[in-house]
């Protein structure tokens, strides 16, 4: 077994990789691994940004939102020949696997290293979207969930007080969850979200009949995917005639000091990638599925879609009519 084993974050930073890059680094030690430490993500794998972990570099970053090593997005990654810079960059320090902390197009970027080098990664999900199939949960979902959930509750405050609609946008390129779990967790009368189909007409109806019963305020959860909040707040304000207002949070989001939630998760997720890669396996991702952690072959995250478990939809639905 090759001794030198290196950690990465990569693509959107959450809160949690910090807690995860200082597990895998102190318990991948214990195990009898080199740890490396690659900074800035896929780019810095081509750019040759590795060095070995030290106890300084991995203390006093539990608590730290974001990623210590940062991150990147990087298309050179695509190409063999940077993939090539890549892979003699591990050899020369006797680096056999990885640890990427990060999302599905990180995983896949890394499964196409493994085929043209063989390089055996683990992969740990990490993504406020929540949004990787074969697990369901990803580090940094639950401390974006508590961003947002005190920004409605702050929104709230002010849209009570002056009798306002307000929209608020809620992130997920793709996948509605932080949207769907922030609506039905804020108590918010709409949610949009690209897994349900919504209908303004009796969105509208529903609204008028709340109203004639008192009803005062409207505050809608939109989700990013959609594209719809600019949309919705208009229609809001010529619909409902309701002086309407959009937030977009936006970035917010993906900051913040990691819940309690998140630390403990990233503990496991670090853990269980470890021993993953130590039992042999080759290009797992790492799971908690049904409340027991496991894993998938990268293949079940590149061949399905994520799917939102349907109980939560179905609370969902009547806030999408
Ligand atoms: O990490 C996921 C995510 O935050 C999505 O929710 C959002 O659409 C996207 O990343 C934003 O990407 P960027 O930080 O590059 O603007």
């Amino acid at each position: 077994m090759s001794k030198g084993l290196a950690i990465m974050t990569s693509g959107g930073d959450s809160a949690g990789m910090n807690p995860a890059v200082k597990c895998c680094v102190e318990y991948a030690r214990k195990q009898g691994y080199i740890p490396y430490l690659v900074y800035d993500g896929l780019r810095g794998l081509i750019d040759d940004h590795i060095v070995e972990a030290t106890r300084e570099l991995t203390s006093g970053i539990l608590h730290r939102g974001g990623t210590v090593l940062r991150s990147s997005r990087s298309k050179r990654f695509f190409e063999l020949q940077y993939r090539q810079q890549a892979y003699d960059n591990l050899q020369r320090r006797g680096i056999g696997q990885l640890i990427v902390i990060g999302g599905d197009g990180s995983f896949n970027a890394l499964n196409q290293f493994y085929n043209d080098f063989q390089v055996p990664f683990a992969g740990i999900p990490a993504t406020i979207d929540n949004d990787i199939p074969g697990t369901d949960y990803c580090l940094g979902v639950d401390t974006a969930l508590n961003m947002i959930r005190q920004s409605v509750d702050s929104i709230r405050d002010t849209a009570t007080s002056f009798s306002r609609a307000f929209v608020i946008e809620v992130m997920g390129r793709h996948c509605g969850y932080l949207a769907m779990v922030s609506a039905l967790s804020s108590g918010a009368e709409v949610c949009i979200i690209p897994e349900l189909p919504y209908d303004l007409d009796s969105i509208g109806a529903r609204l008028i009949e709340e109203k004639k019963n008192g009803r005062t305020y409207v505050l809608a959860i939109v989700a990013e995917g959609t594209r719809m909040s600019e949309h919705f707040t208009r229609w809001l304000s010529d619909s409902m005639q309701m002086d309407a207002r959009l937030t977009v949070l936006g970035h917010v989001q993906r900051g913040g000091s990691p819940t309690v939630h998140d630390r403990i998760m990233a503990y496991k997720f670090s853990v269980a990638a470890v021993d993953s890669l130590r039992s042999g396996n080759t290009n797992a991702i790492m799971t908690f599925r049904d409340g027991t952690f496991g894993s998938v072959p990268i293949e079940t995250v590149t061949s399905s879609k994520y799917r939102i478990d349907s109980d939560l939809l179905k609370l969902c639905e009547p806030l999408s009519r």
